[in-house]
């Protein structure tokens, strides 16, 4: 298996979520602070299965609120093509917060990012993904009277004064260490991270108070808010905090599910046919022949599918060990498993697109005009 590597422009290899918790200082999301989420969020299957799993500060935050001192949510879309399942599960779990806690959401499209990282992109591509991307954030179903989107283009004028602030005190060999840059780096990417950080204190500006705030996301984009982190107190704000998911899994062998291999990826405005064929192909963790699958059982732990059913779509624990056990022992063909997978998937992406239709109306209204 290659070499696990995980920025937030690059995931690859086999992933060690204890060597990343290590490596990038998160804390475990242990018993005590998850029973305190759920005594607001209930039962909550991304907890429950560790889903979500990491954590910066959680506990002083929810002390905050204990204390009566909101805090607010903050996460995001980097938009350089149209949304996945993959981007889809840290909204989810980020609308459930906000329900649970009655909280505003501060959305943020990284416009900026996607141009400057992304080589073939232009300007006008990526203002294209931008109305495609708030299409599905807006059809999770966000509280429309909680919730505002920014894009960094769009958003300058109150953006660029902020980001600013922040760049001041990240230096060029701070951007190198945490970002992996080289001397032949654009400078736009060295500065961009400071963008990233605006969010997380927004809005303490426009209030004028000190707002806490969580930052749902998967734990790519970690690096970005551990130099945030380190920023925010020079400046008279909270440290925010952040909560990590692991990732869903690509179709194809190992890795992330990512937009650079489109056929090992499930796109919010894929076809019914389209789902079909590409979980057909998909790669699983079973044997070479049905005979082998029946003698040796399959690897229910390096399958996508049954990551698809643990992540997403299969809500009952008592029917997933089943499947489990089913697999392993050798009862449960990959055909058969890949045939339960795809009517749930097409009725999820339809049920999305219906809302993401409907979002079309609506779409002003989340945007933060300026
Ligand atoms: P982006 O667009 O790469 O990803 C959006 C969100 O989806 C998460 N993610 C995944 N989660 C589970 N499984 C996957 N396969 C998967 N792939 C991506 C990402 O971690 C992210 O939470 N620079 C950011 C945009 C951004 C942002 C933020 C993200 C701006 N501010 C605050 C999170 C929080 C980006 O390009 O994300």
């Amino acid at each position: 298996m290659a070499e696990m590597i995980v920025t937030p422009w690059e995931v690859k290899g086999e992933i060690d979520y204890d060597k990343l918790l290590a490596d990038f200082g998160l804390k475990k999301i242990d018993d005590k602070l998850k029973k305190r989420l759920e005594k607001k969020l209930g039962d909550n299957m991304f907890l429950r299965r560790n889903i979500f799993f990491a954590h910066r500060d959680l506990d002083w935050l929810l002390d905050e609120y204990d204390k009566k001192n909101h805090f607010h949510l903050y996460t995001g879309r980097g938009p350089s093509g149209h949304t996945h399942l993959g981007h889809l599960l840290p909204w989810i779990f980020t609308k459930q917060l906000q329900e649970a806690y009655n909280a505003k959401l501060v959305f943020q499209l990284t416009d900026d990012e996607k141009f400057l990282f992304s080589p073939a992109l232009s300007v006008k591509d990526v203002e294209k993904f931008t109305d495609e991307n708030i299409l599905d954030i807006i059809a999770v179903g966000f509280d429309q009277k909680k919730t505002e989107i920014y894009t960094d283009l769009r958003n300058a004028k109150s953006f660029y004064p902020q980001a600013v602030r922040v760049a001041k005190h990240i230096t060029f060999s701070t951007a190198k260490a945490v970002f992996g840059f080289e001397n032949e780096s654009n400078i736009g990417k060295i500065f961009f991270t400071s963008m990233q950080a605006v969010p997380a204190f927004i809005e303490s500006v426009k209030t004028g108070k000190n707002v806490p705030c969580l930052i749902p996301h998967a734990i790519d984009q970690d690096p970005h808010f551990r130099v945030t982190r380190d920023i925010l107190p020079k400046l008279g704000y909270y440290k925010p905090s952040s909560i990590q998911c692991k990732f869903i899994p690509g179709l194809g062998k190992g890795g992330k599910m990512s937009s650079s291999e489109p056929e090992t990826c499930i796109f919010t405005v894929d076809s019914a046919k389209d789902i079909e064929r590409k979980i057909k192909n998909a790669f699983t963790g079973g044997q070479e022949t049905l005979e082998e699958q029946k003698r040796l059982g399959g690897n229910p732990d390096i399958c996508p599918i049954y990551q698809y059913f643990y992540n997403l779509f299969e809500e009952d624990d008592k029917k997933l060990l089943d499947r489990f056990k089913r697999c392993k022992g050798g009862k449960l063909m990959c055909g058969d498993c890949k045939k339960d997978l795809i009517p749930r998937v097409q009725k999820f992406m339809k049920e999305h697109q219906a809302r993401r239709e409907k979002a079309k109306k609506t779409f002003d209204k989340f945007l933060v005009k300026e």
